[in-house]
C-alpha cells in the first residue's frame, strides 16, 4: 500500500511546486553570498528583496517588517527577546508577560526561562472546548496592563486544531497598548490575515508547515522600531537578524505561501471530506470522542480520542499500514503522558492517553480520508480485543 503521510502539523512534505522550482529554476543556481558586493551576491539580495515585496502583497502587510529566520522557534524567541528580555536586561518595570496555557513549548519554554531571570506570568486557562478564556484576560488587563510587556496568545492550537479569538486579543491588545505575538504558525497558508493581525502584531511563518524545506521562516513585526537583534553579527535583515540567508529557504517558502493563497478554497472540500472521516468514526467505534469538536477548528486538523487503548498502539498498528499519524504534537510524541494542551482542556489520563491526531495538507489525495479511517475502525477492533482477553 503507498504511504499516507497524515501529520502535516508537524511538517509537510515539500510541495510539488517547490520541487519543480528548484529543480526547474536553481537546480544551476546562481550560488552566492546575498551580501556579497559581486554581480551573483547581488542577484540573490534582489531575489530575497522580490521575496519580501511578494509575501508583503499576500499577506497584506508591510514587507519592511517581515524578518527572513529559521522558522517560528526562532520568531517566538525573538519577540521575547525583543520585548521582556530587554525591559529585564534594562531592569524596566513591564515585567508581566501573558501566556495561554495551551501555546506550543516554544513560547511556553521562553516565558519560564524569562520567568527565571524575574518575569511575573500571567496563565490564560482554555475552555473543555480548547478556547483560551477572553473574560480572563480582560480582568488580567484592567489588573496589570501597565506592567505587561507581551502577551502571546496562539492563533490555532496545533494539536487541536482548535481556532483562537485572536481578532478579539488583538483588539484588546492594541488598546491597552501591550505588544501581541500571535502564534500564527499553524494558521498562514490555512486562512486568510485577519485585518487585526496586519499590523502592530509579531507573527511568525514556519516555511516546512507550507511545504517549503526545513529551517526556512519569518517573523513579521509589529512596528518598524528599533528592536534589539536576538542574533548578533553582521547587518543584515535591516539589522533584525544576523546571519547569512538562507535564499534557496527564502525563495521555496514564497513559492509555497503563494500556491497556498491561490488554492486557499481548497481548505473548503478538505474540510467537508474531514467532517465525513470523523464521523464515520464516530458511528464505528462508540468511545471515540473529537477533541475540541464544538469550536471552530483548522480544516485539517482531527484530534480523536479512542477510550480503552493506548494511542502508542494506534500509532504503531496505523504505521503497520503505512499511515503517519502522531499522538498530539510531534515534540510530545514520545512522552507517554497526557499532553499538557489536552491537560488544561481537564482531559484525564483515561482519554489523554488515547489519542492520536491527524493532519492534512492540500496535496493529499481526498481519498485518502477513506482509507485512514478503515485503517483506524480495523486497528482499533484488534486493539480492543488485546486490551479486553
Ligand atoms: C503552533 C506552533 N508554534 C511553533 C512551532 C515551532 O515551529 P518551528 O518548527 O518552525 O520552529 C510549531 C511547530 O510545530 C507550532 O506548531
Amino acid at each position: 500500500m503507498s504511504k499516507i503521510y497524515a501529520d502535516c502539523n508537524a511538517t509537510t512534505p515539500l510541495l510539488k511546486n517547490v520541487k519543480d522550482y528548484l529543480i526547474n529554476s536553481r537546480l544551476n543556481g546562481p550560488f552566492a553570498n546575498p551580501n556579497s558586493l559581486h554581480y551573483l551576491g547581488n542577484q540573490l539580495s534582489q531575489g530575497i528583496e522580490n521575496c519580501r515585496k511578494h509575501l508583503g502583497k499576500l499577506l497584506s502587510i508591510d514587507d519592511q517588517k517581515i524578518v527572513f529566520n529559521s522558522g517560528s522557534s526562532e520568531s517566538i524567541a525573538t519577540a521575547f527577546w525583543m520585548t521582556i528580555g530587554q525591559v529585564i536586561l534594562n531592569k524596566s518595570k513591564k515585567t508581566h508577560l501573558v501566556c495561554s496555557t495551551i501555546e506550543h513549548a516554544a513560547v511556553i519554554e521562553n516565558a519560564l526561562y524569562w520567568k527565571k531571570k524575574g518575569a511575573t506570568i500571567h496563565w490564560i486557562n482554555v475552555s473543555s472546548d480548547g478556547v483560551v478564556d477572553l473574560e480572563q484576560l480582560k480582568q488580567i488587563f484592567k489588573l496589570h496592563s501597565a506592567e505587561i510587556s507581551l502577551v502571546a496568545i496562539m492563533a490555532a492550537n496545533n494539536e487541536t486544531g482548535v481556532i483562537q479569538p485572536y481578532e478579539q486579543i488583538a483588539k484588546l491588545c492594541k488598546e491597552n497598548h501591550i505588544p501581541y505575538l500571535c502564534d500564527t504558525t499553524q494558521t498562514i497558508g490555512k486562512l486568510d490575515l485577519a485585518e487585526e493581525l496586519k499590523e502592530g502584531v509579531f507573527l511568525c511563518v514556519s516555511g516546512h508547515k507550507l511545504g517549503a524545506p526545513l529551517g526556512s521562516g519569518f517573523l513579521v513585526l509589529p512596528f518598524r522600531d528599533h528592536y534589539e537583534s536576538l542574533i548578533k553579527g553582521g547587518p543584515q535583515e535591516q539589522n533584525y537578524r544576523a546571519g547569512t540567508q538562507n535564499y534557496l529557504g527564502i525563495e521555496s517558502m514564497t513559492v509555497a505561501l503563494d500556491w497556498h493563497y491561490q488554492m486557499i478554497q481548497a481548505w473548503n472540500p478538505l474540510m467537508q471530506k474531514k467532517i465525513q472521516f470523523e464521523n464515520k468514526i464516530l458511528a464505528s467505534i462508540t468511545q471515540a470522542q473529537i477533541i475540541g469538536a464544538r469550536s471552530s477548528r483548522l480544516a485539517n486538523t482531527s484530534l480523536i480520542s479512542f477510550k480503552g487503548i493506548h494511542s502508542q498502539g494506534l500509532q504503531i498498528e496505523l504505521e503497520a499500514r503505512n499511515i503517519f499519524v502522531t499522538t498530539s504534537a510531534a515534540c510530545s510524541d514520545n512522552e507517554p503522558s497526557t499532553s499538557k494542551v489536552l491537560r488544561s482542556m481537564g482531559i484525564q489520563d483515561d482519554e489523554g492517553r488515547s489519542v492520536i491526531r491527524i493532519s492534512t495538507g492540500l496535496e493529499l489525495n481526498l481519498e485518502h480520508y477513506d482509507v485512514i479511517a478503515e485503517s483506524i475502525i480495523s486497528s482499533f477492533n484488534h486493539l480492543e480485543k488485546i486490551h479486553f482477553n
